[in-house]
C-alpha cells in the first residue's frame, strides 16, 4: 500500500477476561486509532477450558481465529496485545503467522498475573520475525491498583519516537 494512504495505528488484542481489552482500549483511546479484538473460535470456559489454553501456550498451539476487519497493511504501525497463557496466547500467536509478513511496524504489549511476558514477547518476535519497536507489560496488581496509565504513556511516547524512526529506513 502506498505510504501516504497508510492510517498510522491501528490496536489489536485478545483479551479473555477483560484486562488486555481495557488497557488496548486505552491505548487506542490515547492514540485515537481503530481497535481490533480477536476473536478465537475455540471455547475456553470452564475449569477445562482452562486447563487447555494453558497447554496451548505452552505448546506453542495455533487456533483458529474469526475474520479481521482491518486489514494490517493499511496502518504503519500496529500495537499488538495478549494475556500470558506461559508465552503468548493461541489467538495472538495465530494472528501474527497469518498476518505478520503485512505488518511494517509492531509493538507489543501484555497483561499477566506476575511473570511470562518476556518469553510471551520473545516468542510473538519469532513468530513476527522482527523485533518490535516497543514492548510493554502490566501486572494484574498494577491493573487493580489503576497504577498503569503512566506506563501506558511512556510505551506511547515510544512508539510515537521510534515510528518516525523506522519509517525513514
Ligand atoms: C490459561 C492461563 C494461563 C496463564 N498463564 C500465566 C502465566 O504464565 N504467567 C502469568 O503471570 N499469568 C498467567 N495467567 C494470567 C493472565 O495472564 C492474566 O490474568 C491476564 O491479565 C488475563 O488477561 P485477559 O483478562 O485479557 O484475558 C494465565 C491465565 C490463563 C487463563
Amino acid at each position: 500500500m502506498n505510504n501516504m494512504l497508510q492510517k498510522n495505528y491501528l490496536v489489536v488484542y485478545y483479551s479473555h477476561t477483560g484486562n488486555t481489552e481495557r488497557i488496548a482500549n486505552l491505548i487506542s483511546k490515547y492514540l485515537d486509532c481503530d481497535i481490533e479484538k480477536i476473536e478465537d473460535m475455540k471455547k475456553r470456559s470452564g475449569p477445562m477450558g482452562y486447563v487447555l489454553a494453558g497447554r496451548d501456550g505452552l505448546l506453542k498451539k495455533l487456533t483458529n481465529i474469526g475474520n479481521i476487519k482491518n486489514d494490517p497493511s493499511s496502518y504503519k504501525t500496529i500495537i499488538i496485545g495478549t494475556p500470558v497463557w506461559v508465552s503468548v496466547t493461541p489467538a495472538v500467536r495465530t494472528y501474527l503467522s497469518l498476518y505478520g509478513n503485512k505488518i511494517k511496524n509492531a509493538a507489543f504489549f501484555c497483561t499477566m498475573e506476575g511473570s511470562g511476558g518476556k518469553k510471551a514477547f520473545q516468542d510473538m518476535e519469532v513468530v513476527y520475525g522482527k523485533k518490535p519497536i516497543s514492548t510493554l507489560e502490566i501486572k494484574l496488581n498494577e491493573i487493580d491498583k489503576d497504577q498503569f496509565e503512566e506506563k501506558i504513556k511512556e510505551f506511547i511516547r515510544r512508539i510515537k519516537t521510534l515510528k518516525n524512526l523506522y519509517y525513514s529506513k
